[in-house]
């Protein structure tokens, strides 16, 4: 049986290594972490703030990254990932932060790090493509320790998989994005990452994983985020952002 609350290890072997491919395959995602960038840019913080920290989730090979690197010249982010494959990618995609000291590379699971966190002790938690490969529970954990390590007033901005409400919509959807994939993959003549790619599509898509809009916005406004919204969707590619009430005291 499938214990609902471990962090998975879906990224490893080819997917991994050959991750970049995606900008090809989905051009729609690198558009989605150029937006999560320009809801960071966008931003004002409802107190006094010299440097602004960031903890973006599940930074893969930094593409997001980068995106959030360049919103804005007062930001100090910690990315934080599990998969290996991925970040040795960013950290030579993203050596120029490293080096200056504006990013901060950690190998972890995502809810271990934010458990590992004081509360209130940062301004904004990012991410892109993440939150949709966790399993229900564990993606619940997650947000739940977003919540705390927020400021009061902080910001959480997600640009991820939402598959859509209406679930004969989704089908076609996911029929479309099918297509896509054997259409790009048989020009790369690359059948063996096209299976990869299914394999995965299959996991995001199951039970246990599949992150639908309408409920992943309730279960967010639940857990105690305040204005909860949809700020761009195309297909299943959702931008979404939430704040953290500015009345809860910090902890003393
Ligand atoms: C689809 S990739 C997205 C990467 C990047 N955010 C982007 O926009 O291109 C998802 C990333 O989340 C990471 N990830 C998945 N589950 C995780 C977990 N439980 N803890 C930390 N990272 C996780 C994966 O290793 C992978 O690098």
């Amino acid at each position: 049986m499938i214990s609902k609350h471990h962090a998975e290890h879906l990224f490893e072997g080819a997917i991994a290594e050959e991750y970049e491919i995606l900008k090809r395959i989905c051009p729609a995602a690198a558009d989605l972490s150029r937006r999560v960038g320009l809801c960071v840019g966008d931003w004002t913080p409802p107190y006094p703030l010299e440097q602004l920290h960031l903890l973006e989730i599940g930074c893969g090979t930094g593409i997001t990254t980068a995106c959030l690197l360049a919103s804005r010249e007062d930001v100090l982010i910690e990315s934080v990932d599990n998969a290996p494959a991925m970040l040795s990618q960013a950290r030579q995609n993203l050596a120029a932060a490293l080096a200056a000291k504006r990013l901060r590379l950690i190998e972890n699971d995502a809810l271990s790090h934010l458990r590992e966190m004081p509360d209130a002790s940062v301004d904004i938690v990012a991410s892109a493509y993440a939150v949709h490969n966790f399993l229900h529970g564990y993606r619940r954990r997650v947000l739940e320790e977003v919540l705390r390590v927020l400021k009061p007033g902080g910001l959480f901005v997600n640009g991820d998989r939402y598959a859509v409400d209406d679930a004969a919509e989704h089908l076609k959807n996911t029929q479309e994005e099918v297509k896509a994939y054997f259409r790009v993959f048989t020009e790369m003549n690359r059948i063996d990452l096209l299976e990869q790619w299914i394999v995965h599509l299959f996991s995001d898509e199951s039970e246990e994983h599949i992150m639908r809009l309408r409920p992943a916005l309730d279960a967010m406004t639940e857990i105690g985020f305040q204005n909860v919204s949809l700020h761009y969707r195309d297909g299943v590619n959702a931008l979404i952002s939430a704040t953290k009430s500015s009345l809860i005291a910090a902890a003393p």
